[in-house]
């Protein structure tokens, strides 16, 4: 199907836009436009190609990530060998460098154009009357890999050259880098998923590029700053590095902005000096300054000695890495609780900064570097960011050393430290007393939206804490006026208008209650589902992990695909209903496939009646893993039990309610009324009877929190009896009246809202 002219226009018009917009984010870091309007444009382009696929070109904005993995990469010879560069050391040399030239090329003084080294992966990207045909790595300088498809992934590569007057031929070389701020990123994702993660940025660029699967490559935010070039054919690219550079801008590549003309031997100098002072504020990691002679005529009169230019020098910044010995390993807390493995080391100068700890991430990171105590490592410091242990070497590991374990309480108040399932970091449990933690949790309890105490400013509790006058958030309505009025910045007025404020915030609500105690990944949402599920403190205080979350048993014999497909039958036959026959025969007899009378049996058991069955979800024939609260999944559940298991957090709770201390109280919530999702059982009356696989008091606790009354003997009133094994004279009875008996597993479907009892009988 050949496409219409308009068509073809309009697909035209959006590839240049989005070589536009892709140009102005990756290059010029400057967008004009929304990244969903970015979207929009590029889903059109897509639409258009997909219905008419001669439409398709090489260069089209959607064909960066496309190809699909190779086997290996295949060789990839350079028109003109990527070369290295020769190094200073020190001024001295720098000096050296400048008189050869000046000599070589009888010249008084020479113009330098300077810009950082960047510490990432050489490549050359070769252009063919515009169009971007290869990318290579520089592999031993005269053949590389092709790696044209990773290459095409980066959106600071330009598929095609911007603007005009580029040679037909061009080779453009230059580094391909990850931002530090990319690589932290990467780094903690793939610590999180288990994986080891790259040891430095220049690793992680190369491990990026060098991925068989372009996808994995697109996933990696690579960029680009381009620097020269090789090979150049049927134009040129003017008289001048400089000039060069600043074509290569023109055409939509990326060069550093940090590229300077600079004069002389002490222009290179002041160079090299500023950037060095800049060095740990940059987004990049960079080894050195680079130095090439301007006047590309004298470039090549100057040429080569072995493998470096002659025009051309690096000078070096000192090493980000630095070998030292670990004294020990300890666990510092941090304000939120994390239990984070520092080695304490033998101070070493690592880039003109002293290093003297070093973080190890998390227990596992540590296990997997396996770094002891008198191990020798080799430490790192980029930019900003924290020093790391990189390596342990291995060789020089004295005898006797011992694994590092997680410590089972909190090094700083004894609490117990708590792993979550899944989670790489550890945690003290100590919320509420640790002095580690004691800050951020009196400013959380006091803020806004948990109990809204006016007046008490982040300076005010720094004051507090550090004059021990408050160790938990009960010890705040403890203090008088006087106390208060004793602080600095504080004077009798604003003492008594923030006595008043705490008065005030002693009335309050279950849920901000909830929220203020600062439980881990309990926000303000979960605080208030948990709220409305217990109606009071003390039931969640008391409540196991059961309570959160339940096992549900899959239906035996339904796979996702039958589930799926009843499900829909149901949905599209409304009225449908099994009428005089039993629900399993009726199911069974749907012609659904997949769906033997065994498993509708199974079905029918689990929800008797098709009301209920109507309401459930594919997961619910699959069973697994549920939580009954909207919010609190296996994680949050397993937060809030060990919040509450810790004896310091129950004390600072008995503290806060007492009547003569914190004086915390809240309206009972409202009786219950109607039947809410949360609430099936509310206004009916049920008996328990015979012998239950948990105590009887926590199944009456749980009958009260889905809203019944519990009673004591079979009646007219009552509704259901809720019959375990060996039950004997209540059940009759409620036989003969006509009273519905539930089992376990109908409490369990019920506290799913998978069946409802009465949906058929009221
Ligand atoms: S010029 C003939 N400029 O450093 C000129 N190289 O040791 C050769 N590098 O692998 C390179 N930033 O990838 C030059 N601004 C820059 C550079 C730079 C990083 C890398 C380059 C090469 C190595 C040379």
């Amino acid at each position: 199907m050949s496409a219409p002219p308009e068509v073809v226009e309009r697909a035209a018009a959006l590839r240049s836009e989005l070589h536009h917009h892709n140009y102005r984010y990756y290059v010029l870091d400057d967008p004009e436009i929304t990244d969903a309007a970015y979207d929009r444009l590029f889903r059109e382009l897509q639409a258009l190609e997909q219905r008419y696929p001669q439409l398709r070109t090489p260069d089209s904005p959607t064909q960066r990530v496309g190809a699909q993995p190779g086997e290996r990469f295949a060789e990839a010879r350079h028109r003109v060998p990527m070369l290295s560069l020769g190094n200073a050391r020190d001024d001295g040399a720098v000096r050296d460098f400048d008189r050869r030239i000046r000599k070589d090329l009888d010249a008084d003084v020479v113009t330098y154009v300077a810009e950082p080294k960047l510490d990432g992966l050489a490549i050359s990207l070769l252009y063919e009357d515009g169009v971007l045909v290869r990318g290579a790595t520089r592999g031993d300088g005269s053949i590389g890999e092709d790696v044209t498809a990773q290459v095409r992934t980066i959106g600071a590569v330009p598929l095609r050259l911007r603007g005009a007057g580029w040679p037909r031929l061009l080779e453009v070389r230059g580094e391909v880098y990850l931002p530090l701020a990319a690589f932290e990123r990467l780094k903690q994702h793939m610590l999180a998923s288990g994986h080891a993660p790259f040891k430095n940025p220049r690793n992680a660029a190369a491990g990026s590029l060098r991925q068989l699967d372009p996808a994995v490559t697109a996933a990696r935010p690579l960029t680009m700053f381009c620097y020269g070039f090789g090979a150049v054919e049927g134009g040129d690219l003017g008289p001048t590095q400089s000039g060069a550079l600043a074509a290569l801008r023109d055409w939509g590549l990326r060069v550093s902005p940090e590229s300077r003309v600079v004069t002389g031997a002490d222009g290179c100098i002041d160079y090299h000096r500023s950037i060095g002072a800049r060095r740990d504020g940059l987004d990049y990691e960079i080894d050195g300054v680079v130095f090439k002679v301007d006047d590309l005529q004298a470039q090549r009169a100057l040429g080569f000695r072995a493998r470096d230019p002659v025009w051309a020098i690096a000078y070096k910044y000192p090493a980000r890495e630095e070998q030292t010995i670990v004294r020990s390993v300890e666990f510092q807390v941090g304000r939120t609780g994390a239990v984070t493995p520092v080695a304490r080391l033998a101070p070493v100068d690592v880039a003109g900064v002293t290093v003297a700890n070093a973080t190890l991430h998390n227990i596992d990171e540590v296990h997997r570097k396996d770094v002891r105590a008198g191990d020798t490592v080799i430490v790192r410091r980029a930019g900003d960011v924290i020093p790391e242990v990189v390596a342990v070497v291995d060789a020089l590991r004295p005898p006797d050393t011992e694994p590092v374990r997680l410590p089972a309480q909190c090094p700083v108040c004894g609490a117990d430290v708590i792993r979550a399932e899944g989670e790489a970091v550890a945690r003290c449990s100590g919320g509420l007393t640790c002095a580690a933690q004691r800050r951020s949790a009196l400013k959380h309890f006091v803020s806004r939206r948990a109990m809204d105490i006016d007046g008490l400013g982040d300076k005010l509790i720094e004051q507090l804490v550090e004059q021990g006058m408050v160790r938990d958030p009960a010890d705040l309505y403890a203090l008088t006026v006087e106390d208060y009025a004793g602080l600095e910045r504080m004077a009798q007025k604003s003492a008594q208008n923030l006595v008043q404020a705490l008065a005030r915030s002693r009335r309050t609500t279950l849920s901000r209650l909830i929220y203020a105690l600062g439980i881990r990944e309990v926000g303000e949402a979960t605080a208030q589902a948990l709220a409305a599920h217990f109606r009071d403190l003390k039931p969640l205080m008391t409540a196991d992990l059961d309570t959160f979350i339940v096992d549900v048993p899959g239906i035996e014999g339904v796979g996702e695909k039958t589930a799926t497909a009843l499900l829909a039958w149901l949905q599209q036959h409304p009225d449908a209903g099994p009428g005089e026959q039993p629900l399993a025969d009726w199911l069974a007899g749907l012609g659904i496939r997949g769906l033997r009378p065994p498993a509708a049996a199974r079905i029918a058991e689990r929800w008797p009646d098709l009301a209920a069955l109507r309401r459930a979800q594919v997961a619910d024939f699959l069973g697994g893993k549920r939580s009954r609260i909207e919010g609190v999944g296996p994680v949050v559940a397993a937060h809030i039990v060990s919040f509450f298991a810790q004896p310091h957090n129950r004390a600072v709770i008995d503290k806060l309610l007492d009547p003569g201390i914190g004086g915390i109280t809240w309206p009972a919530p409202p009786a219950a009324e109607g039947v809410g999702a949360d609430r099936p059982l509310a206004g009916k009356t049920v008996v328990i009877t015979g012998t239950l696989s948990r105590p009887r008091d926590a199944v009456k606790a749980q009958l009260e929190r889905l809203g019944a009354k519990v009673t004591g003997s079979v009646s007219t009133k009552t509704h259901y009896l809720l019959a375990g094994a060996d039950a004997g004279a209540k059940r009759a009875k409620a036989a003969s009246l006509g009273v519905k008996i539930l089992d376990e597993e109908d409490l369990t479907a019920l506290t799913q809202g998978a069946y409802a009892p009465d949906a058929g009988d009221v």
